[in-house]
């Protein structure tokens, strides 16, 4: 159905009403602002007016996934499995992932189909803290915690990244805590001091912490309260 027919059928608007709404940028359709009156809406289409829903949709589903090595975080790759190869819930090419991780990472992983909730986990201005726990094939040294605290230049982004936190847990083990997602992060701030990560493991964004109990490979729906720590 048209979007502006499917405003027109709420009691409270006339056409003219939803017209001004639209052009205003007030209406929301799955997370993003529509002018368009035309744009098409289903079922499974998240209505918002002024934040306020207007039709829930296709109910929403929030996964945590305990992303195993060897998979790529995308919906679909010709070559690899993916990572919505490991789910088996209806509709899972509705869903979307928050937050990618490399090939070889594992760790927590969210999928879900509801963009205005993983905007919240997503994007820069959260400045959500994504924590790592990774191995490396040199010593971690002292002088690490400093640096990364400070920020490394990126030069093909031409940036400094952002203060992160480094606890360094032995030799060659740390937890690290970046707000930031930049394409291979971690490894290129350990690439600055020419070591290499090993393994890449992420268990945590935000509130939300990797659940103990999930094996490499499963996963299972968030609770409410874990979906309103967002
Ligand atoms: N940083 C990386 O380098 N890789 C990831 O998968 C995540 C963060």
């Amino acid at each position: 159905m048209r979007l502006d027919r499917f405003l027109s059928n709420f009691e409270r608007f006339n056409r003219q009403q939803v017209r001004l709404a639209l052009i205003a940028g007030r209406v929301q359709v799955d997370g993003s602002v529509v002018r368009d009156p035309l744009h098409a809406v289903s079922e499974f289409s998240e209505v918002r007016l002024d934040q306020a829903l207007l039709q829930a949709g296709y109910p929403a589903r929030y996964l945590m996934l305990h992303k195993p090595p060897g998979c790529v975080s995308a919906t679909q790759d010709p070559q690899h499995r993916t990572v919505l190869d490991l789910l088996e819930v209806p509709d899972k090419h509705q869903l979307h992932i928050a937050g990618r991780l490399d090939f070889n990472t594992t760790g927590l992983m969210i999928l879900t189909n509801d963009g205005q909730w993983s905007r919240r986990l997503t994007q820069p201005a959260t400045k959500l803290p994504k924590v790592y726990l990774v191995e490396t094939e040199q010593v971690i040294e002292p002088h690490y915690i400093e640096t990364f605290a400070k920020g490394i230049y990126f030069a093909f982004e031409d940036l400094t990244t952002l203060p992160a936190h480094l606890d360094i847990l032995g030799p060659r083990l740390a937890r690290l805590s970046i707000v930031e997602g930049r394409y291979h992060q971690v490894k290129r701030m350990f690439g600055h001091f020419q070591n290499k990560v090993l393994t890449l493991h992420r268990e945590r964004m935000g509130a939300l912490m990797l659940d103990d109990s999930l094996q490499p490979g499963q996963y299972r729906s968030l609770s409410a309260e874990e979906i309103g720590l967002v």
